[in-house]
Parts: structure tokens; sequence; C-alpha cells
């Protein structure tokens, strides 16, 4: 007998900021394994030439949306027009994000703070609560299963100094899940998050230009390297497939191994 759990044809897999970083990464491996595939950001240009990518990755289709997360009324638009252009969604990945800092905790304005809640933590609710209602809908309706996922950050579990504002985001963003996880278990649906580590982005681009966080704190990851977007296409493909339907309310660490040195 042959085992393929990997291949996502016939599934719809939303992402959100999937024109480039992670939330790219992710879609290539999933439309690479033949899922329909579907990226939301805001550049329309970014999305279309993202979309023209990951249409040659496999069988499956390609969609982009131009879409503001902060923007509920978008929000919840865009996941009615996909769900009516795909007829369905199976899975969800509330990637899109923001980092914004302040030079300390006691400096750190109410402009900061709202502005990562906006798209980190209200984003990512009125993303998986569009999905949630799609996918629990289909599954009253006899069609069970669906996957929800966040993309949440190492900063959600370790101090994260002059960056409270965004870990706090996370941290929400986690518990959001657990609770998902717990309350659609019955529906086939599952809720997870993943925690990546140092990855080598755009949101990144000040931390791999500095000498000092060359010289401090990448030698302190154990795999002596800036994870990259690729790294996060097995993690999506697992998420995103039958092979973790009894797989809900886990924190996935992509890190690696920087957490636990
Ligand atoms: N890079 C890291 O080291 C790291 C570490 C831990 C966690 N993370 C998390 O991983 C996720 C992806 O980060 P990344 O490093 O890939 O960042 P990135 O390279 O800056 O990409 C961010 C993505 O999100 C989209 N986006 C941003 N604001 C949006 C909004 N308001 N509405 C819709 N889309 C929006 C962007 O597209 P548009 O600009 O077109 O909107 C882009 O596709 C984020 O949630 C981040 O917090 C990253």
């Amino acid at each position: 007998m042959t085992y393929l759990p990997f291949d996502l044809s016939g599934k719809t897999v939303v992402i959100t900021g999937g024109n480039r970083g992670i939330g790219l990464g992710m879609a290539e491996a999933v439309a690479a394994s033949n899922a329909n595939v579907v990226i939301w950001g805001r550049n329309a240009e970014a999305n279309a030439s993202a979309a023209a990518h990951l249409e040659a990755q496999g069988t499956g289709s390609v969609k982009s949306w131009a879409v503001d997360v902060a923007e509920e009324e978008a929000v919840v638009a865009a996941m009615a027009e996909t769900e009516a252009h795909f007829g369905r969604i199976d899975s969800c990945f509330a990637n899109a994000g923001i980092g914004q800092g302040a030079n300390s905790f006691a400096e750190m304005s109410t402009e900061i703070w709202r502005k990562n809640m906006s798209v980190n933590m209200e984003g990512a609710f009125w993303t998986l609560r569009e999905a949630a209602k799609s996918i629990v809908n289909r599954a009253k309706a006899g069609d069970p299963g669906g996957s929800l996922v966040g993309v949440a950050s190492l900063a959600a579990i370790e101090g994260a100094a002059r960056n409270q504002a965004y870990a706090a985001t996370k941290g929400g963003l986690i518990s959001m899940l657990k609770g998902i996880a717990v309350e659609y278990a019955r529906y086939g649906v599952r809720a997870n998050a993943i925690l990546p580590g140092w990855i080598a982005t755009d949101m990144t681009e000040a931390a791999q230009d500095s000498d000092v966080f060359a010289s401090k704190v990448i030698p302190r990851v154990p795999a002596k390297r800036w994870g990259e977007p690729a790294d996060f296409g097995g993690i999506s493909v697992y998420l995103a497939s039958d092979a973790s339907s009894y797989h809900s309310g886990d924190t996935f660490v992509v890190d690696g191994g920087y957490a636990i040195f």
C-alpha cells in the first residue's frame, strides 16, 4: 500500500501574507503538494507575481486577493469570495503580521500597541473566525474536517524586550487557537500554532544587516544559520493534510533549536 497523505489535491488552503516571506514559503510547499492555494496581502502587484510563481508549482489552481487583514469588512468579504470561488475551504493559515517595537517598554506608545494588535491580533481573529465559519458550516452539512493555523512567534514564550506589544499579540494568538481547538474538534477541525525563530525575511532586514546580531545571536542558534521561508514548507503541508487529523492545540517551534539552547 502506498502512503500518500501529503498529496493535497482537492483541498483549498488560504494563506494570509502569502505573497512573500514565511507565507510564500508555506504557499510554495502546499502548491507543490497540489492544493488550491489562496494568498492574501495588501500589495496587489506582489500578490499577482507570487500567484504566477505558485501556479507553476503543482496541479491546483492559485488565486490572490488584495486584503488588509486589519479591516474586518475586507476579511469577511474575501473569505466569502474565496469560499464561493473554490466551493470549500479546508485550511487557513493566519500568517500576515507586522513587528513594531519601541526603544523601551516604558516608552512604548499606544499607537504601537494598537498597530500590532490591529494586524496580528484582530487580523488573525477575523481571518480565523471567518474561516472557521465556512469550515464548520461544511462540517455540519456532513463533510467534516479542516485545519486552522496561526503563525505566532518565539516572542510569545520568551521574554521579548522592547517588543511587548508584538509578543502579546502572539501569546494571544496561541491562546485563541487552543480555544478553537477544543471548540471545533467535534467537527474534525484542528487548530495549531507555528512559532518561528529567527527567519530571514523582510521583517528581519535590519537584524540581518546588524554585525552585533551576526556575532551574538546567530551563533547561538544550534543550527548555526538563519531560518528560511522554505523551512516552513513541511510543517504547512503536514498541517494542511489528513496526516495531522488527530493533532490539535499544539505549538510547533521551528527555530533551528534556538529556544532550547
Ligand atoms: N521573520 C521572522 O523572523 C519571524 C519570527 C517569528 C514570527 N514571525 C511571524 O511570521 C509571520 C510572517 O512574517 P515574515 O517574516 O514572513 O514577514 P514579511 O516578510 O514582512 O511578510 C509579511 C507578509 O504579511 C503581509 N501583511 C502584512 N500586513 C498585512 C495586512 N495588514 N494585511 C494583509 N497582509 C499583510 C505582507 O504582504 P503585504 O505587504 O502585501 O500586505 C507579507 O506578505 C508574521 O506573523 C510574523 O510575526 C516572523
